[in-house]
């Protein structure tokens, strides 16, 4: 059904065509009667151009069915009814058979057309069916469409927002934590420079005490308070005992009991004298040892200190006696002597060196008067 329609509608689609399948036809039933006229002779005249009348009655419309009508009743007429190459009518049958003929054909005319319009309606049901079903078609491509737009939309929005967000979250969380970073690392390097500036008060700390110790040294080799407080005795084995601990010196002293206090003067002259003595042995007579001895008598008192080093050289000895030495040591410890009423006496062999020390036990005025 579906064909024949498509068919039809082709072919009514062209009017000339409608003309042009109907004559052929007619002409094609001619010729297949003709091929008949062995056998039928003028029997049956008009048996081939029945399906002829139906085909354009389904294909052609009705005007040129009409057509094929009027040239197939001329045909037959004209071909295959005696007298046959002429129109002429003999008799009552065969105008009854033309007459049928144009009945019959009018009815399959008829017929044709009802159901050609019939399948019309169809085919223009079915072209408005197809029509809405574009239509649909065409508004599900829009929606899907608007669909896929949507979707893109979306995703943009998401990228969008999701770059937002991040963006928000450099911006603010990402400075503060920044900047909590930066406050947190000045506070490491707070704390280590804390750890640095304790480190460097308890070494200060250590300095001041190691200054204050060198300070308080100083200050009692500069004047023993031993010696004002607890006498010579003290301040000679105070003095000793740090010596012998700088210089690695073995320091020997030989000091009365009962020696006794003295002036001030004195006591600071004897302790002078025994300060640069052991100070001479150390810097240069290379002794290992060193030997003090002190002794008094009702009328003075006697400083030896001897070492095992070794000694003044003649030439020194010389030069120390004539043009004075290039220290002030014993220069100043003879002044120093001269001042109280002593004296100084050193004896220097290559075994060693003895300085002597003798001191008058005076009152003040007299050793100035003296
Ligand atoms: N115990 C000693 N053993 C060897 N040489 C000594 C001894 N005492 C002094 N001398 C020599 O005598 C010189 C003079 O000594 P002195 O004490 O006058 O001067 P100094 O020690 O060189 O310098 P400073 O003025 O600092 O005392 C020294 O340079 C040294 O050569
Ligand atoms: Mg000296």
């Amino acid at each position: 059904m579906s064909k024949s329609v498509v068919l039809s509608s082709q072919i009514l689609s062209r009017p000339w065509a409608r003309y042009a399948f109907a004559l052929l036809a007619t002409a094609m039933a001619v010729l297949a009667r003709f091929a008949l006229n062995p056998v039928l002779g003028d029997y049956l005249p008009y048996i081939t151009f029945f399906p002829v009348v139906a085909f354009s009655a389904w294909y052609c419309g009705v005007i040129p069915s009409i057509l094929v009508t009027i040239s197939s009743l001329m045909a037959a007429q004209y071909w295959f009814i005696p007298p046959t190459h002429s129109f002429r009518i003999l008799n009552t049958e065969q105008l009854a058979g033309i007459v049928a003929f144009s009945l019959v054909s009018l009815v399959i005319v008829a017929m044709g057309e009802a159901m050609r319009r019939n399948a019309e309606v169809l085919r223009e049901a079915q072209g408005e069916l197809e029509e809405r079903v574009q239509e649909r078609t065409a508004q599900l491509d829009t929606a899907n469409q608007s669909l896929r737009e949507l979707t893109a939309r979306l995703l943009q929005l998401q990228d969008d927002e999701r770059r937002r967000i991040a963006r928000e979250l450099h911006d603010s969380v990402g400075q503060l934590l920044a900047g909590l970073t930066m406050n947190l690392s000045a506070v490491g390097a707070d704390i280590e420079r804390l750890i640095k500036t304790a480190n460097m008060v308890t070494d200060s700390a250590a300095l001041v005490h190691e200054i204050n110790k060198e300070v308080r040294t100083i200050s009692h080799l500069l004047h023993p308070p031993l010696l004002d407080e607890a006498g010579l005795a003290s301040a000679l084995r105070w003095y000793i005992e740090g010596f012998a601990e700088r210089s690695k010196i073995k320091v020997d002293l030989e000091f009365p009991e009962d020696f006794g206090r003295l002036s001030r003067e004195l006591e600071t002259a004897i302790f002078r004298t025994v300060q640069e003595c052991l100070t001479n042995i150390h810097r240069h007579a290379e002794s290992p040892i060193a030997k003090i001895r002190i002794t008094r008598t009702s009328s003075d008192v006697r400083v030896q200190v001897a070492d095992g080093g070794k000694g003044i050289s003649p030439e020194k000895q010389e030069e120390m006696a004539t043009i004075g030495t290039p220290g002030v040591g014993i220069r100043g410890m003879r002044e120093r002597l001269r001042q109280l009423g002593g004296t100084l006496d050193i004896n220097s062999t290559g075994k060693g060196t003895v300085v002597v020390a003798r001191l008058p036990i005076l009152s003040n005025s007299a050793t100035a008067a003296a």
